[in-house]
């Protein structure tokens, strides 16, 4: 994949940041949050970006959480919990997006865990499937499997993915403006397919947001795609054109990819203009790897798509 990387050393800053792909993504070293989380480091962080990795933070549980407070009301996994799943976080805040049990040892790939835990490796948006969709995303590293055994991530430019597709999908798009229903269960079924044989996508809460949608940060158009797409409302032939579409957005031009590096690596990303997946590894039941996500609630115009207004959650993470 090419990747066109400028350096920046923002004046009176003590931090650098570089651009990747014409500033979709960014990389920044030397933004340190050891001593607590003040205005101005996270406010560069909002700026142009769809994903923004950051090395070293030095954050801790309370601190991630208090970053994540800064970009808006945070959600939980209070439901999950609820519904019998135990939290080996300290916080409700905290989403495990782990491979460890509550008791330290490694999730077994072949569990029910493990089987949903595939999904994440389709290219998503985190809690479309929800009435009210995420905005950004913190994913915080606290332990990694040693190097070269996988595990980084993947991000879809889905801004610039639409603005050159081709003219007559665009035509389509705007003149119809469609609906797309978003099903957690549709996206596990397609990564783990014997596992959820048996389940039922169409018996189970999907969430329906407008799949083209201007992005409110940025004023540009966004095609609001997931793997969770369980069908577009109003297309006979659904799948096929979602397929084409999908197909458009995770191109290599439009798609780059972020390494894990070291303990305190953060990375912020925006989920109302791109997608992402993780792009796994050979760590799976041989490593620990330990990643908590801080969700914050999306809060611009789209936030609940055309779903009701309840606080109901669906699936995990
Ligand atoms: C997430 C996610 C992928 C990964 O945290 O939302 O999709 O690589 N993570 O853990
Ligand atoms: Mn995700």
């Amino acid at each position: 994949m090419s990747t066109t990387v400028t350096t920046t050393t923002l004046e009176s800053t003590k931090y650098q940041l570089s651009e990747i792909k014409n500033g979709f993504g960014a990389e920044i070293r030397g933004l340190d949050f050891t001593n607590g989380v003040n205005d101005d480091d996270y406010r560069v962080l909002l700026d142009a970006y769809g994903a923004v990795m950051i090395r070293k933070t030095g954050l801790t549980d309370e601190t991630h959480i208090a970053l994540g407070r800064k970009f808006g009301e945070l959600d939980d996994v209070t439901p999950y919990i609820k519904a019998g799943r135990k939290n080996r976080c300290k916080y409700v805040e905290l989403f495990d997006v782990s491979n460890v049990e509550e008791d330290g040892s490694l999730v077994d790939p072949d569990s029910p865990r493990g089987q949903a835990n595939k999904g994440n490796c389709l290219f998503h948006v985190d809690s479309s499937f929800n009435p009210r969709r995420a905005g950004y995303s913190l994913l915080l590293v606290h332990e990694l499997p040693p190097p070269g055994n996988g595990g980084g991530i993947a991000f879809a430019d889905t801004r610039t993915a639409f603005d050159e597709i081709d003219s007559e999908t665009r035509r389509a798009l705007v003149d119809n403006d469609y609906i797309a229903a978003h099903s957690i269960v549709h996206s596990k079924k397609l990564a783990a397919p014997e596992h959820f044989a048996d389940v039922d996508p169409l018996k189970h809460a999907m969430g329906r947001h407008h799949l083209l949608q201007r992005h409110e940060m940025s004023g540009r158009m966004n095609l609001y795609l997931a793997a969770h797409i369980h069908h577009i409302e109003g297309r006979h032939d659904s799948s096929e054109f979602f397929d084409k579409l999908f197909r458009h957005c995770t191109q290599d031009k439009y798609v780059i990819e972020f390494d894990w590096e070291d303990e305190g690596d953060l990375l912020i990303w925006d989920n109302t203009c791109t997608m992402h997946r993780a792009l796994g590894g050979t760590f799976e039941g041989k490593y620990r790897r330990d990643m908590r996500r801080v969700t914050v609630h999306d809060s611009s115009v789209h936030a609940w798509g055309l779903n009701e207004h309840t606080n109901v959650r669906q699936g995990l993470p």
